[in-house]
């Protein structure tokens, strides 16, 4: 049987390593792997999953990109839905494998995209950068009542390389190493070290967890991504001197860079990742898009990519749940538990952020986060009052 060379890909659906080409001269093999896909499909369409990508994925446009593929880097729908196909507790379950992916397979991601960031529409574009200035924000908590600590994030891929599901052994420490050089240019208050995962003492790597400032391995939803193999090669995390400042490498997202410390100083955090983020794009080559701005692994983290959180304790808003979600809802923003996505609150202490990543600024999207926690803390006080 024909085969198109090109055709063929390497991917991992639902845990396991296969070949799958989907094109007009497919083979048998490739046949049953998108029988396979397709009996996944029709389970996630049957079950009450709540992910984004059960609600969008119609029949219709399951049928329509079933046998797509992205030109340069050959990933197809399976890459994209896998997650969501294996894990139907997703939020969302959608990945784009890269770039191109956002635009091969639009007539998913677009819907899903506007579904999360909250009405992003498909003719919408993502402003021009504005980061401005986080001292216009002041300390949402100067006595320390509510917010345990605060931390500002983003996300950045690297010009010309895929994501996760198509990147090999080689290519993951490439990346790495192109970050490394970028990383020993940095000075001041961000100058640190890099410490890669290969060879890391295991007591070392619990600390950093247990501090939160590494992430942990082995997220499933991740993991049925295609985003944990060869782990822990080109995997890594740069700490600074006070370590309120990280760049993580090669985890979720080619770079992931980080600013936190305790309190409520939401300004003084977002500076010092900003002032980050510039420094290091000095050096490298980020990928942004027209329309969706900074590009992403997930389609939760286009735009600015940032997320803004707080571990917070507001006891009598979490005794009262319905009103807290209603807050939540109105403020746009998210409630996770203690230590990150997927978890449970610990002690009373949640972690909120803001939903919107995209069709916002840097700007906007803090001044979002400060006006939220800032009308979260009044609600408490109010709820306590009441
Ligand atoms: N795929 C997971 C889900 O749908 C995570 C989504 C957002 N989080 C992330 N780390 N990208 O629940």
């Amino acid at each position: 049987m024909l085969l198109h060379p090109q055709a063929r890909l390497k991917l991992r659906l639902l845990g396991r390593w296969t070949h799958l080409s989907i094109n007009r001269y497919a083979s048998n093999k490739d046949k049953e792997m998108l029988k396979e896909m397709e009996e996944r499909y029709k389970k996630l369409a049957a079950s009450n999953s709540k992910s984004l990508l059960k609600k969008h994925l119609t029949k219709k446009i399951f049928d329509n990109l079933k046998t797509k593929t992205t030109p340069k880097f050959n990933s197809s729908l399976i890459h994209c839905i896998s997650s969501g196909l294996c894990h139907h507790d997703s939020g969302v379950g959608l990945y784009a494998p890269d770039p191109e992916a956002y635009k091969v397979f639009a007539e998913l991601f677009d819907p899903v995209i506007q579904d999360y960031h909250k009405g992003f529409k498909k003719e919408d574009k993502q402003p021009a950068s504005c980061f401005g200035k986080g001292r216009d924000f002041e300390n949402l908590d100067p006595d320390g009542q509510f917010i345990v600590s605060t931390r500002v994030r983003c996300g950045r891929a690297i010009k010309g390389f895929p994501f996760n599901p198509c990147l090999r052994e080689n290519t993951y420490k490439e990346l790495e190493s192109k970050i490394c050089k970028a990383l020993i240019k940095l000075t001041g208050e961000h100058k640190g070290i890099y410490m890669p995962l290969t060879g890391m003492d295991q007591d070392l790597q619990k600390k950093l967890i247990d501090d939160h400032l590494l992430f942990k391995p082995g997220d499933r939803f991740l993991d049925s991504a295609g985003a944990t193999r060869f782990w822990p090669a080109g995997r890594g995390i740069f700490l600074n001197d006070a370590k309120n400042f990280m760049i993580w490498c090669n985890e979720e997202d080619h770079i992931r860079i980080i600013s936190m410390e305790k309190g409520g100083d939401l300004g003084r955090v977002y500076d010092r990742m900003a002032w980050g983020e510039e420094a290091l794009g000095k050096h490298i080559e980020f990928n942004r898009d027209e329309r969706l701005g900074f590009l992403t692994f997930c389609p939760t983290n286009l735009g600015t990519s940032i997320r803004a959180s707080v571990h917070i304790k507001l006891p009598s808003l979490m005794d009262q749940p319905e009103e807290l979600k209603k807050l939540a809802e109105k403020y746009r923003l998210q409630i996770r538990g203690t230590t990150g996505e997927h978890t449970e609150a610990v002690g009373g202490v949640h972690d909120i952020s803001n939903q919107r990543r995209l069709g916002l600024t840097e700007y906007e999207v803090i001044k979002e986060m400060h006006e939220g926690i800032k009308g979260l803390i009044e609600a408490e006080c109010k709820a306590k009052g009441a």
